[in-house]
């Protein structure tokens, strides 16, 4: 496949944000993920200093937390203050001890070097609590609850920039479920008073590729937001074990993950909001993760506490298969790498994404007693996140060969190499997919100045599409070339993630 491009056609600017991540009170995240005061590599205040270090490593730009369906029955005043009484999980069916609240979490994201992102309570929540919440955080020391973040050992106003009313309170699998009129009535009065408390914030709102949610929520609250998210989770599983074949996955690298991005850019135009209001991508991963029974309605006659068989078994257990680390192959890394290209290249709308989540379930870091695993989407942060440059250029791409097949029952093509140009300080940094599960692809470079220049390659892979990290095993990483003589062709070999420099 050919690309030709030139620094003087643009797409627009990629934002760092696009690398960010998120964090939920589920199942391993925070306790026993980032948070684990009792592990051999805990820091000061609590947090595991080698996820600390690895997330500084991928230059984690930004962190959306505590939820998730999590968040829609979760107090924040819970979390905060020198006593902190346990509460029961609505979300979850757990006991949340509330050790890691507002003032932890801000805490860690200063020392990983990224924006908090607080996604509030639109489940049971109200305006009166989510502007509270802002409160807390943002102001100087007018008020309770300033104060209170005062008197709780923060003296300056945390300057939280980044919230969000809600999570997905489009489905009837989250607390507090709204319709689309009662959505965009909700999120106008939250945010007009989030905005009185701190007009400086930045606020996103749940949103979902549909065009009446999106017609309802952007007329009665469009004036007040900078974002709309978007979640995205495109491999379930039915029993844990069971997800698409690596070439299955691939065939889900097209329109599955640029549709609802088009649509979105339809809604935000036809009502005249393109350029206000970008997408913010807030949780996207491959693969959706694994609780069945959350909402065990079948089994009415189960006993609802710990001591129970069905309770510990059926719900509680199943959580623990989203830590085999044999899940996450190639598939998760060239998937990956589709997702965040497909942004780059909408990158005047889509200006953040998270990762779903940074840590344990179905992240791309594993914590264990004697350290972590780096699984292969890891890699992925850290090429993209060190290596593309800030401007996205627009390339002419001919001869590309295509990928076809069924999905669902549905015919599925989409391009076997993808790649996108940036461009910027020192030079070009390409992001080149090949998604072939066995054949290496020529990548040809038409760069219209290619004058004495170099090229340097990195490239992620393992020995097979399958190929994954685990404990003791190590099967997938970078190998990065010397600097050569640019030669305009680039070999790319099968089911790998690539960024090509060029200075
Ligand atoms: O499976 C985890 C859930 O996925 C998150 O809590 C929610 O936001 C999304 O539906």
């Amino acid at each position: 496949m050919k690309i030709t491009f030139s620094p003087r056609h643009a797409l627009g600017q990629a934002d760092r944000m696009l690398y960010g991540h998120f964090l939920e009170h589920f199942h391993r995240q925070i306790y026993g993920g980032v948070y684990d005061p009792a592990s051999r590599f805990a820091d000061e205040d609590g947090f595991r200093a080698d996820v600390i270090e690895a997330l500084r490593r991928i230059k984690t730009p930004i962190i959306r937390w505590p939820g998730g369906c999590y968040v829609s029955a979760y107090d924040w005043r819970a979390g905060v203050g020198r006593e902190r009484i346990p509460t029961y999980d609505k979300a979850w069916r757990v006991e949340e001890s509330n050790a890691f609240g507002t003032d932890e979490f801000v805490r860690l994201c200063r020392k990983i070097g990224c924006e908090p992102y607080i996604c509030t309570n639109a489940g049971t929540g109200t305006a009166q609590d989510m502007s509270d919440w802002v409160e807390y955080c943002n102001l100087r020391s007018m008020g309770r609850f300033a104060r209170e973040r005062i008197a709780n050992g923060s003296p300056e106003p945390h300057g939280v920039k980044f919230w969000s009313i809600g999570n997905e309170n489009w489905g009837g699998h989250e607390i507090g479920a709204k319709d689309a009129a009662e959505w965009g009535r909700l999120v106008r009065e939250s945010a007009k008073m989030m905005l009185r408390v701190d007009p400086t914030i930045q606020l996103s709102a749940a949103s979902i590729d549909d065009l009446d949610w999106n017609l309802s929520l952007l007329r009665a609250a469009g004036q007040y937001l900078d974002w709309i998210s978007l979640h995205g989770y495109w491999n379930g599983s039915p029993d844990g074990v069971t997800y698409n074949d690596y070439r299955t996955v691939m065939l889900r690298t097209g329109e599955e993950i640029s549709g609802a991005i088009n649509r979105a850019r339809a809604y935000l135009t036809a009502l005249g909001l393109e350029g206000k209001i970008r997408v913010a991508y807030d949780e996207w991963n491959l693969r959706g993760w694994y609780h069945p029974n959350v909402i065990d309605i079948w089994n009415r006659d189960a006993k609802r506490h710990e001591d129970d068989t069905f309770y510990r078994e059926q719900v509680i257990g199943p959580r623990d298969r989203n830590d085999s680390n044999a899940i996450y192959t190639m598939a998760d890394a060239v998937f990956s790498g589709a997702f965040l290209n497909t942004c780059l290249r909408n990158c005047d709308l889509v200006k953040m994404a998270c990762f779903s989540p940074v840590v344990n379930t179905r992240g791309a870091i594993f914590t264990h007693r004697d350290g972590i695993v780096l699984r292969p989407q890891f890699f992925v942060f850290e090429l993209y996140a060190n290596l593309l440059k800030e401007t996205v250029l627009d390339c002419w791409t001919e001869g590309a060969p295509r990928m076809s097949g069924l999905v669902d029952g549905h015919e599925r093509t989409v391009d076997t190499v993808d790649a996108v140009v940036t461009c910027g300080e020192g030079g070009y940094a390409i992001a080149a997919l090949n998604k072939d599960p066995a054949a290496e692809q020529t990548l040809a470079l038409a760069l219209l100045d290619d004058v004495g220049r170099e090229v340097r390659i990195h490239t992620l892979n393992g020995p097979s599409p399958d190929a994954y990290n685990d404990i003791g095993r190590t099967e997938v990483g970078v190998t990065v070339s010397d600097w050569q003589p640019f030669g305009g062709m680039v070999p790319l070999p099968p089911h790998s993630v690539n960024v090509i420099e060029i200075r």
